[in-house]
């Protein structure tokens, strides 16, 4: 509970707090904090810099295990972007989670004019389109646990994604709400006119699919989630979005509908085994620093997934390899914690609040980000400056987007943002050996087109004193999660430091595994959120 608690405080605090910082936040003991952090660490999902703990890509495979096992990104997230270029709008997917709504998908356009949030985000459902949607499921219950929320949090200040309300506890503005509920059930659908900041106003839709009705061996519609067109006042009022988007978004929502009742369940795939094996052995290695209990947890939450969405707790022990009574301990710890549930007596599945480890700020994190720390790495082994680039939209050039130099004075100059012609360069070589080029290069063709294809084959580029006397680069490809090659991961050195043997036997394996540690990250932070590449 206490590691779950470092993760929600550094999710909270944007990805990143110093060790002092967590201490303060969390009430721990300094010495939990280091202990908790070093454990977090080994896992691959934080990173630790001096004395700033940063959230580390890797960590999304936790909120990837709830939305892979939701299964709702995946059928829905196509529509929901045509929908957004369509209407040159955003468009959102939410859930409920309790009295809020959480965001498992958007489609922002970029404009600057208010916030736009992220997947993972928490909102409280009476500030927004979808909460009175979703209010129209709920029990006395779930009212009741609402009027204590808003007694207790007058002003929205454990929502951090939101502006904090300026009118409070006024109760007509919970009366309200009462009443928005009331006219989503009639309607079919439900406005937001400004009620999260002045200017953003939304029109939802709920997005039903059919569910076992508890008792009755029958399907019962629910919804499963609610789709949203978001704007802002400057284009639209929350009276033209009823008028002019609705129909479209309404459209829309009925095709998404089509689309869940005609997918099949999912296919059973591969049982994972063993997980959470290798927990024992970073347990002898690293020693009373080294968490146990948290790693084998957090790994539970790793079992749950696509075709395994609803597991018992012989399944958890089974894909883990944990003795049934710890699985157990892990399961009930996180039911505790709302992170997992029971849809039967005998089940469990992840909840939506499993997005809250760290999902919404590693959501916004780019390539040359999740590449940064793994160059600082590889320079410190090979003692050369390594860099990031990526090929100019007219493909006639590259861009350097990331760069870890050496203290060496290197005789071209390159920062973040050069740019440098694509076919004189080692990392423009293997960017363009992706897809040769169409248009004509200084040089002789023939021997380009000949080159990139050895370097497609060998899966490097080798460059010598082409772009300058003196200068040699080696450039590895580094693939998105299809397998097109979206950077070239790049080291440039003067001629006098290597031979051209010794570029290949000493430094292209280090090239090549730290291109794949980068790759690994970007296919977990881009299984479900869009990875800007610059
Ligand atoms: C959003 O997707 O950003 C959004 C959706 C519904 C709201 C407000 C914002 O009510």
């Amino acid at each position: 509970m206490r590691g779950i608690a470092v993760l929600r405080e550094l999710t909270e605090a944007g990805g990143t707090l110093s060790l002092s910082g967590l201490e303060r936040s969390t009430g721990l003991a300094r010495s939990t904090v280091d202990r908790i952090t070093a454990t977090l660490a080994r896992m691959g999902y934080v990173r630790v810099d001096g004395r700033d703990v940063h959230l580390a890509p890797r960590l999304m495979e936790l909120g990837n295990a709830y939305l892979a096992a939701l299964r709702l990104p995946a059928l829905l997230s196509a529509r929901a972007d045509a929908l957004a270029d369509e209407l040159d709008e955003s468009v959102s997917l939410a859930v409920a989670d309790r009295d809020g709504i959480r965001f498992i998908h958007q489609a922002t356009r970029r404009r600057a004019m208010s916030l736009s949030f992220r997947i993972g985000d928490l909102l409280p459902a009476e500030r927004t389109a979808p909460g009175p949607l979703f209010a129209t499921e709920w029990t006395d219950t779930d009212w009741q646990r609402w009027r204590t929320r808003r007694a207790a949090d007058p002003r929205d200040l454990s929502f951090t994604a939101v502006p904090p309300r300026t009118h409070g506890a006024d109760a007509r503005y919970d009366e309200d709400f009462v009443r928005r509920a009331r006219e989503a059930s009639e309607n079919g659908w439900a406005l937001d006119d400004q009620l999260i900041e002045p200017g953003l106003v939304a029109v939802a839709v709920p997005v039903r699919a059919p569910y076992p009705a508890a008792g009755t061996g029958r399907d019962r519609d629910r919804i499963a989630c609610v789709a949203s067109v978001v704007s802002h006042t400057s284009r639209h009022t929350a009276h033209s979005l009823r008028t002019t988007l609705l129909p479209r978004l309404r459209a829309a929502v009925a095709e998404m509908e089509q689309d869940l009742r005609r997918t099949p369940p999912p296919e059973p795939g591969p049982r994972p085994a063993d997980l959470a094996l290798w927990t024992g052995a970073s347990k002898l290695q690293l020693g009373r620093d080294f968490i146990e209990s948290l790693a084998r947890g957090l790994t539970v939450l790793t079992a749950f997934g696509e075709s395994r969405p609803e597991l018992t707790l012989t399944e958890v022990a089974q894909a883990t390899g944990l003795a049934r009574a710890t699985a157990r301990r892990a399961l009930i710890t996180y039911a505790h914690l709302d992170l997992v549930t029971s849809p039967t007596p005998r089940t469990f599945t992840l909840t939506p609040r499993v997005l809250s480890l760290g999902f919404p700020p590693l959501s916004r994190t780019s390539l040359p980000e999740i590449a940064q720390p793994h160059l600082a790495d590889l320079t410190s082994r090979i003692h050369e400056s390594t860099s990031l680039a990526v090929l100019s939209d007219s493909r006639e050039e590259i861009q350097y987007t990331a760069r870890m130099a050496t203290g060496r004075v290197m005789s071209v100059n390159i920062t973040v943002g050069t740019r440098l012609p694509a076919h004189a360069t080692a990392p423009g070589r293997v960017l363009l050996a992706d897809a040769p080029p169409r248009t004509p290069t200084p040089g002789d063709p023939h021997a380009l087109l000949k080159d990139l294809s050895t370097i497609r084959s060998q899966g490097y580029a080798l460059l010598d004193e082409e772009l300058e006397e003196g200068l040699r680069s080696l450039a590895v490809p580094i693939r998105d999660r299809s397998g097109r090659v979206v950077a070239a991961l790049n080291t440039a050195m003067h001629a006098s430091r290597h031979t051209l043997d010794e570029c290949v036997t000493d430094l292209l394996p280090a090239l090549t595994a730290t291109a794949t540690k980068i790759e690994q990250d970007l296919h977990t932070a881009g299984r479900f959120t869009h990875v800007p590449l610059t």
